[in-house]
């Protein structure tokens, strides 16, 4: 197997690497990949034209990857918003169809600028639960008027384009915490905040769209709002390799860190939070599920996987250790043996240090010093 000797050789640390110069940072996703890590995999064990799969899509890091190394991406995750994103980083749009954006943000600019000399508004407050514990009625009114100009876009790309700058402040402009601490905490927002912070989250989007267009034309992608635990997401015997980190048990709650971007988006964080697997929420019950529940959900995963995968294809996951209850958990471990009742044949793994000062990560609820990259083959 000399592609697995190659992989062998190289350094899965990555600890110069800088994440931030490309479709990486257009949103904030926790526990994203970086995208040496699948750009190398895809390299190694795949060839142009081939179709890469990613079970736990997030951010859609793979599928770009795929995508500019020209393979065909495809994938799904149970959050609306991952999606979305993974869609939007994966869509090219030319220049002339980004210069709209200017009469989009004088409109929205005007708007404000109205409600604001007028002593009156009739914005309409979306129902959003606890809408005005987590935001000042004034950053509202702000949101509701983007958000209003942004629907009347005819455009669907560039109308999605324009969501995923939206939802990417939304966090800034709250008054939670952080991306990954849901905790509300006192912010100093002033009038036109929302609406400049909107304006330059677009215009950085605009120009990474820009210098990764072409790219990205490389290869096609196809992404679906599914649970990885279900079967026929996609057709059987389409992907050459599966690419992927998997929620960690204990480790994020996804649906948490996402609420508000999901209610304002018109999306479900309701519905994230019964499918989500690894919640926080969930692990840290008392009677809440343990290692060999998430043990069987990723059984679950790996057997729809497979079918999804060509004979003798490889099936990557990364994953680090959790810590559950006080306890240390090996998810390494926990993997290889959920893989016992599936048809992957543990193959090897090797190990990355991770970065101390990576934002993503918490360390509070997880081990994150390491992550194994773990390596299996479809043998069905
Ligand atoms: C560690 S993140 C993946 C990050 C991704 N590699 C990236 O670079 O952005 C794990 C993902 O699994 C998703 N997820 C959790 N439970 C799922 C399920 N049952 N089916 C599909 N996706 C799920 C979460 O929404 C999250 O996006």
């Amino acid at each position: 197997m000399t592609e697995l000797n190659i992989l062998e050789n190289i350094d899965w640390d990555f600890a110069e690497a800088s994440t931030n110069s490309t479709t990486n940072s257009m949103h904030p996703y926790p526990a994203k990949f970086i995208p040496q890590i699948p750009n190398h995999l895809i390299q190694q064990l795949t060839k142009v034209g081939d179709t890469v799969y990613e079970p736990f899509l997030g951010s859609g890091t793979t599928a770009v990857e795929a995508n500019v190394l020209g393979r065909n991406a495809i994938g799904n995750d149970v959050n609306e918003l991952a999606v979305l994103i993974s869609k939007v980083k994966t869509t090219p749009v030319s220049n002339k169809r980004l210069q709209n954006l200017d009469s989009l943000l004088n409109k929205i600019y005007k708007h404000i600028e109205l409600l604001y000399s007028e002593k009156k508004n009739n914005i309409e407050i979306p129902d959003i639960t606890n809408l005005n514990l987590w935001f000042i009625d004034f950053v509202i009114h702000e949101i509701v008027i983007i958000k209003q100009e942004i629907e009347k876009l005819a455009d669907e790309d560039i109308k999605d384009f324009c969501l995923v700058a939206l939802s990417g402040i939304l966090v800034n402009v709250s008054r939670q915490d952080s991306d990954t601490r849901y905790v509300r905490v006192t912010k100093n927002i002033n009038h036109f905040d929302t609406f400049n912070k909107f304006s330059k989250q677009l215009n950085k989007l605009r120009k990474i769209m820009i210098a990764s267009s072409e790219n990205i034309k490389n290869g096609t992608s196809v992404f679906k709002v599914e649970d990885s635990r279900t079967e026929h997401i996609f057709e059987e015997n389409v992907a050459d390799i599966a690419i992927t980190s998997p929620p960690y048990p204990n480790a994020y709650d996804y649906h948490l860190y996402h609420k508000y971007r999901l209610f304002w988006l018109g999306m479900d964080p309701l519905k994230l939070r019964k499918l989500e697997i690894g919640a926080h929420a969930d692990y840290s019950k008392k009677n809440g599920p343990n290692e060999f529940d998430f043990m069987r959900d990723m059984e679950k995963c790996m057997l729809n996987t497979s079918k999804i995968l060509k004979k003798g294809s490889f099936f990557i996951l990364v994953i680090g250790n959790s810590i559950l209850k006080g306890r240390h958990i090996e998810n390494n471990k926990i993997l290889q043996q959920a893989a016992e009742a599936t048809p992957f044949n543990f193959v090897t793994e090797f190990t990355r240090n991770i970065k101390l000062n990576r934002k993503s990560f918490n360390p509070k609820i997880g081990n994150i010093k390491q992550e194994k990259i773990l390596i299996f083959e479809n043998l069905k």
